[in-house]
């Protein structure tokens, strides 16, 4: 906290719990039962999350009854917003003819059919339940047909929470977080984000490399912007290597284009991993990829003369038929509509309006962000700097990754939360196709008073 402002005298802090009486009453109850009070490790926030127990199009409501504009958006899988029309009615159809066969369907088919029609690097399709397990997935078919073990990763990418990306998003450290193994550790290798000489270094006079992973939009869809430059580099050398390209497309598949950012900057990948839209707010992912690489999970393409093929793969609500229906319904509407390009004008029409606050505050914050996005730098070091310079790679990765400390960034969210805008904790936010105009303009006027709030508290300082 900045020593200018105790807890009780913040304004915001005050206002936010005068508001949300009944959500400080419900983390009172979570807290006993939930570590830190919560089920997902972003929705932690000080001094409590709202609950909210309503949602439709661009808005939630709270249990104390305050409307939201919505920017966290199902964690980025409601590009159509909230309870769609057209999502409500396949999935209350398919509800009423069974939730799981526990057998082949269908639905499973059309839904890897138009994944295939639309992302370039989908020869062949696997279905998983999260963007975790796809990832961790993609690392496994990739060592397996190299028959290699080291994976190359980009710090402050993201890529889920399982052993092997666990580490390397926040900071680089070569002794393992707490619970994974040092084995594990030491067969990922963080590379610095964008720089293709720092990859080629890295990887020279070895042999091992299986596969390099990364967020080809950059860290959190674009939180750390990649040069597309970078991404046609690597895709040659990574070919030229025998080394699988993975593009981990969760956030940025359907979103950026119906081709992912893959089908935006022309570089196909080996193998990409797909979640979010792809369930239209159900759960449901996927592993898409190059057939030759896929079919280390074939029968019939077993290489080992075993019963087994290379990399078994199970899952209990793989491909399920709700999941499949509100995927399908999601991706024919974004493919029959243009609420893709919608989306990113909104996106840049916010990140417009919240620069220009910015510098009629005489601030020196930026707004940046490509697609949908927005990003929300707080320029602790208070450089000269501005949002083409970010976008253009000028500032260094782990600034961007932690312009915020956690005190600043929570203020953030309960300045935006007071004025009826719930954000990403980044801070930041995805645009849907479907937030209205009036949307866009609150959304800027929360940002207003948020920035005003934290001048008041010297925290802009
Ligand atoms: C780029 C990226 N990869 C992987 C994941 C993990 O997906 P999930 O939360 O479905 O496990 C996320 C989640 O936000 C993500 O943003």
């Amino acid at each position: 906290m900045n020593e200018k402002t105790s807890t009780f005298e913040s304004k915001i802090l005050k206002t936010y719990s005068a508001e949300t009486p009944t959500s400080a009453k419900l983390f009172q109850r979570s807290q006993t039962i939930f570590p830190s009070g919560v089920t997902h490790q972003s929705r932690d926030l000080k001094p409590h999350p709202i609950f909210v127990n309503r949602a439709e199009g661009s808005h939630k409501w709270d249990v104390d009854g305050r409307k939201y504009v919505d920017y966290f958006g199902g964690h980025g899988a409601l590009i159509l917003g909230h309870n769609h029309p057209v999502v409500q009615e396949a999935v209350r159809e398919q509800v009423s003819r069974g939730v799981h066969y526990g057998a082949s369907h269908e639905l499973e088919l059309e839904w890897a059919e138009v994944v295939k029609s639309v992302i370039p690097s989908a020869e062949k399709v696997r279905f998983t339940v999260t963007g975790t397990e796809a990832t961790h997935l993609a690392l496994r078919v990739a060592r397996a047909y190299t028959g290699k073990a080291k994976v190359v990763r980009l710090a402050t990418h993201f890529h889920g929470w399982h052993d092997h990306v666990a580490f390397g998003k926040d900071s680089v450290s070569k002794s393992p977080p707490p619970g994974i193994l040092q084995e594990i550790v030491d067969n990922i290798l963080v590379c610095p984000p964008g720089d293709i000489s720092q990859l080629t270094r890295l990887c020279e006079n070895r042999d091992d490399v299986a596969a390099v992973i990364l967020e080809p939009t950059g860290a959190t869809f674009g939180k750390v912007p990649l040069l597309p430059q970078f991404l046609s580099d690597v895709r040659e050398w990574t070919s030229q290597r025998g080394i699988v390209l993975i593009f981990d497309e969760v956030i940025s598949g359907f979103r950026c284009s119906l081709g992912g950012a893959q089908g935006v900057y022309g570089v196909t990948p080996d193998l990409t991993t797909l979640a979010k839209i792809l369930g239209g707010g159900y759960p449901g992912a996927a592993l898409v990829g190059r057939a030759e690489v896929m079919n280390v999970m074939d029968y019939q393409k077993k290489k080992t003369g075993t019963v087994s093929p290379l990399v078994t793969h199970y899952g209990t609500y793989n491909g399920g038929p709700v999941s499949a229906s509100a995927g399908i319904a999601t991706l024919n509407f974004l493919r029959s509509t243009d609420t893709i390009e919608t989306a990113n004008r909104n996106g840049a029409r916010l990140r417009q309006e919240m620069n220009s606050i910015i510098r009629q505050l005489g601030c020196d914050w930026s707004v940046y962000g490509d697609f949908s996005a927005f990003h929300v730098f707080a320029n602790p070091d208070h450089e000269s700097i501005g949002p083409e310079d970010i976008m253009e790679g000028r500032i260094d990765s782990w600034k961007l990754r932690s312009s915020t400390s956690i005190d600043l960034q929570h203020k953030i969210r309960l300045g935006f939360l007071c004025g009826g805008v719930d954000i990403m904790p980044w801070p930041g936010g995805l645009v849907s196709g479907i937030h209205t105009q009036e949307d866009l303009a609150k959304t800027a006027e929360a940002f207003e008073n948020t920035l005003k709030m934290l001048a008041e508290e010297g925290m802009l300082e």
